[in-house]
């Protein structure tokens, strides 16, 4: 098959697309041929060396955990999925996924079945950004109809999902970009628009229920400050949290990392199947264009999610 390899730490020249041997599966794992493959921040985090967990890969590495693909072949103890299934998910997260590749050996337990209203690009470019979302706000920030949560970064991967996720909640969703992303940010449904470049939002909002703060250091003491006392604030980009606590003794703040979780993308699909919920896709490339995708990516002026296929 083809997947494309990485040869060394260090930027986005070190990729090329190389023929590999196919994976083989264990016995709790699925085959998937891959339709189209996601990238994230992790991916570049991971390919220059500096993500926490690139330590336990060694070189050539194939990257990657978002895809979608039909399953070709069974693994003899899983039960869940069947040959011809369509199927979606972040794989082995964040352990090596492999999934730059034409065909992904998968744990049945990463994977969910595709929802028909999606079509395989905007499922790959789904799992990582919206289980992240969807962990940030129910199972850390505990979000409830009727509260109010700032989304800090609403046009991006993780963002454009947390808005709406917040809203199928039943929260007051405010949201920030800046002013070139208004139309998008406030198409997906926010309550109110702040352009970060232009407004300090420390000075402009107050008694916040909840932050999802996916920016990191730029935002996060303004993401404290303007929380309600008891309020939360839950960061998937800033780990000094012993600093924010010093401003702010008086609320709660935690950095996450994203679980993988075949039910939590079950759960997703229902807000998918209601039309809740629509993954945005700026980009679609070809494998072998993935160096632009990482470099579109570290920009960090991506809007919604790029997707690519073989
Ligand atoms: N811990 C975890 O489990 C976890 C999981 C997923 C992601 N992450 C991390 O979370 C971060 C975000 O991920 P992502 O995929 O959402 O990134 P992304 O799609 O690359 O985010 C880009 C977006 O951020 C907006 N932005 C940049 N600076 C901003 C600021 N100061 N205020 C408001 N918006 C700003 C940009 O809007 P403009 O162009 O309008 O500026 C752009 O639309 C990354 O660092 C990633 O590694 C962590």
């Amino acid at each position: 098959m083809k997947a494309v390899v990485l040869s060394d730490w260090g930027d986005a020249s070190n990729f090329s697309v190389r023929d590999v041997p196919n994976p083989v599966i264990q016995p709790n794992e699925v085959l998937v041929q891959v339709k189209a493959f996601g990238v994230n921040p992790a991916d570049y985090k991971t390919r220059s060396g500096t993500a926490p967990y690139a330590k336990q890969y060694t070189h050539p590495i194939i990257l990657g955990w978002d895809m979608a693909g039909d399953v070709v072949a069974v693994g003899s103890s899983v039960t869940d999925f069947k040959q011809g299934d369509a199927v979606y998910g972040m794989v082995n997260f964040p352990n090596p996924g492999q999934a730059y590749a034409e065909y992904v050996a998968a744990p049945a337990a990463d994977l969910a079945l595709k929802p028909a209203k999606l079509t395989y690009t905007q499922a790959a470019a789904a799992p990582l950004a919206v289980l992240t979302a969807w962990q940030a706000l129910t199972e850390h920030g505990h979000l409830q109809a009727g509260q109010t949560v700032l989304i800090q970064a609403a046009s991006g991967g993780v963002g454009h999902l947390a808005v709406q996720l917040a809203k199928a909640l039943g929260a007051t969703v405010i949201g920030t970009a800046s002013g070139k992303n208004e139309a998008f940010v406030r198409s997906l449904g926010v309550d109110e628009f702040f352009d970060y470049t232009t407004t300090d939002i420390g000075h402009t909002l107050n008694d916040i229920d909840l932050v999802f703060d996916t920016v990191g250091a730029d935002t996060i003491f303004q993401s404290a400050e303007v929380l309600k006392p008891g309020g939360r604030l839950i960061s998937i980009a800033y780990g000094a949290m012993d600093k924010v606590l010093a401003e702010r003794p008086d609320i709660s703040a935690e950095r996450i990392l994203v679980h993988t979780s075949g039910d939590d993308l079950r759960k997703i699909n229902a807000l998918i199947d209601a039309g809740k919920l629509r993954i945005e896709v700026s980009e679609v490339l070809p494998a072998d264009l993935i160096a632009d995708a990482h470099r579109q990516l570290e920009s960090r002026r991506t809007t919604g999610k790029i997707v690519l296929h073989f």
